[in-house]
C-alpha cells in the first residue's frame, strides 16, 4: 500500500544514541552461506527488512529450514546438495543482491529455477551476471537475451574461469564467487576497483578458503562450509542517514554504536571528515570477521568537496544522502564516476536531483554524477521516494532542516532496508 507521510522538521538539537539495524549485505550472505553450509548457523541481529526476508523466502522455497528463536535466525544447512528444485518461482521482490548472488548459487545446482522480482528489478541489468555465469558453463537465460528478469537457470557442472569484471560491482563479483565455489578448478576474478568484500570475509568465517590480492581474487572449486555463529554489525548505509542528520542539524550530537566499519564500506566517513564534520570513530577491539565500532558525530560547518574515483564503490549507497549534505555545505560539491547510480533501485542521479530540487536545492545532474552548490536554505514541498528506500530516507533527513512542511509520497519504501526508520528518527527528534 502506498503511504504518504508528513515529515518531522527539526531545526536544532538531535541528541542520543542510535543502534541501527543489522547490515543488509551481511544479512543476505549469512542466509546464503548458512543454507549451503553443513550444520546449523545462528545469526544474531539479522536485518528483518523486506530485502533480506526475500532472500529467506527464496531459500525456504529450495527446502532450507530457517527458524527464529528469541530474535535469532537459525539456518539449518545441509550442504550444497541440501538445496532442492523449487516448485515455484523464486521471487526476490526489490532485492538486486538476492537476484544476482542467488543466480551464482543456482548456476551450479542440478535443477531448474526461475528468478523474478518487482517492477524495479525487471529494469535492472542482469547481463552483467548472466554473461560471466555462462562462461562457467551455466545454462542461464533471461528476458531480452539474458538482459533482464525473469531469469531461467538450469544449473549443472561448472568449470573455473579467469575473468576481468567490466564493472565495479560486489553483486557481480559475489555471483561469480558463488559459481567458482562450485566449479572444477581454481577461478581468478579481477576487479577494476575494490568493492565491498563481505562475501570474501564470510567464506573464511564459514571455514572456506579465498585469497584476494591487488584486486585479484582466487577461489578454489569444490569447497564445503560449516555452520557457524554470526553477529551482524549495524548497517553503515542505514547509519549514514543519522550521521548526515547529526552533521547538519545545529546543536546535535549522535552516537552510533556497533556500526559495521569494513573499510570497503566507510567512504562516507572519509567524505564527512573532508567536508569538515566533527566525527570520531572508535573501533572495537578483537578480531571478528567484520570490523565494527562506535561513531560519534556533532554538528559543525561543512564545506563542498570533490568525490570520485576509487572511493565511489565504498560509498555508492550513500550518495543520495551525501548529495543532501552538499546542499548544506559551503561551496561546490562534485560527485563523479558514479554512473552505476543509474542502475540502482531507481536512477538515483535523476531521483536525487529531481526530489532535492523540489525542496529548493541548487543541484544539477551530470553524465556520471551531480554538481551541488551550497549552502541553500531548503523550503518545503511534496516529494516522492519513487519507491526507492534510500531516496525516501534522504528526503526524511532533508526535511529536518526545511523551513516548511514536507510531505513524502511512497514513504513505505523504507521497509526495504530499515522498517523502524521513522520511529528511530522520531525518538531522537524530540
Ligand atoms: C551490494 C552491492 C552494491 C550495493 C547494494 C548491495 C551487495 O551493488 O549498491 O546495495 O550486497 O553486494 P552493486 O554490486 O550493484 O554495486
Amino acid at each position: 500500500m502506498e503511504t504518504q507521510k508528513k515529515l518531522a522538521i527539526r531545526s536544532k538539537g538531535l541528541k542520543g544514541q542510535i543502534k541501527v539495524p543489522g547490515d543488509k549485505s551481511i544479512s543476505h550472505r549469512s542466509i546464503m552461506f548458512g543454507a549451503v553450509a553443513n550444520g546449523t548457523t545462528v545469526i544474531h541481529n539479522f536485518l528483518k527488512a523486506d530485502d533480506c526476508l526475500s532472500t529467506m523466502s527464496c531459500f525456504r522455497k529450495m527446502g532450507v529450514e530457517i527458524t527464529e528463536e528469541g530474535g535469532k535466525v537459525i539456518v539449518h544447512g545441509n550442504g550444497w546438495d541440501g538445496l532442492k528444485e523449487p516448485e515455484t518461482i523464486l521471487d526476490v521482490g526489490n532485492s538486486g543482491t538476492t537476484a544476482r548472488l542467488m543466480a551464482g548459487i543456482l548456476s551450479g545446482r542440478p535443477f531448474h529455477s526461475v528468478v523474478v522480482g518487482d517492477d524495479s528489478i525487471a529494469k535492472r541489468p542482469m547481463k552483467r551476471v548472466t554473461d560471466p555465469l555462462s562462461l562457467f558453463g551455466a545454462d542461464i537465460d533471461g528476458r531480452n537475451n539474458g538482459q533482464y528478469t525473469p531469469l531461467s537457470i538450469r544449473g549443472g557442472e561448472l568449470s573455473a574461469v579467469d575473468y576481468n569484471l567490466p564493472v565495479a560491482s560486489a553483486q557481480v563479483k559475489s555471483a561469480m564467487i558463488f559459481a567458482a565455489l562450485q566449479a572444477e578448478g581454481v577461478s581468478t576474478i579481477k576487479e577494476p576497483v575494490p568493492t565491498r568484500n563481505h562475501t570474501e570475509t564470510m567464506i573464511k568465517k564459514f571455514g572456506g578458503d579465498i585469497t584476494s590480492e591487488n584486486r585479484e581474487i582466487k577461489v578454489k572449486g569444490g569447497q564445503s562450509f560449516y555452520g557457524t555463529e554470526i553477529e551482524v554489525p549495524g548497517d553503515i548505509s542505514s547509519g549514514a542517514f543519522f550521521l548526515a542528520a547529526g552533521a547538519v542539524v545545529p546543536e546535535s550530537k549522535l552516537v552510533l554504536p556497533v556500526l559495521g566499519l569494513n573499510p570497503t564500506r566507510t567512504g562516507l566517513i572519509k567524505v564527512l571528515e573532508e567536508m569538515g564534520a566533527n566525527i570520531t570513530v572508535v573501533l572495537e577491539e578483537g578480531e571478528d570477521y567484520e570490523p565494527r565500532g562506535t561513531v560519534t558525530i556533532e554538528s559543525s560547518a561543512l564545506k563542498g568537496i570533490e568525490i570520485g574515483g576509487d572511493i565511489i564503490p565504498t560509498l555508492i549507497d550513500e550518495i543520495p544522502v551525501i548529495a543532501f549534505l552538499a546542499t548544506q555545505a559551503e561551496g561546490r560539491t562534485v560527485i563523479k564516476d558514479a554512473e552505476e547510480l543509474k542502475v540502482k533501485e531507481t536512477n538515483r542521479i535523476d531521483a536525487v536531483v529531481s526530489q532535492l530540487k523540489i525542496l529548493g536545492a541548487d543541484i544539477e545532474s551530470t553524465e556520471d554524477g551531480m554538481v551541488i552548490h551550497g549552502p541553500t536554505s531548503l523550503q518545503g514541498g511534496t516529494v516522492d521516494s519513487l519507491g526507492d528506500h534510500r531516496i525516501g530516507m534522504t528526503l526524511a533527513i532533508a526535511a529536518l532542516v526545511c523551513k516548511d512542511e514536507v510531505v513524502l509520497k511512497n514513504a513505505e519504501a523504507v521497509n526495504i532496508s530499515y522498517p523502524s526508520f521513522y520511529s528511530d528518527l522520531d525518538s531522537l527528534a524530540r
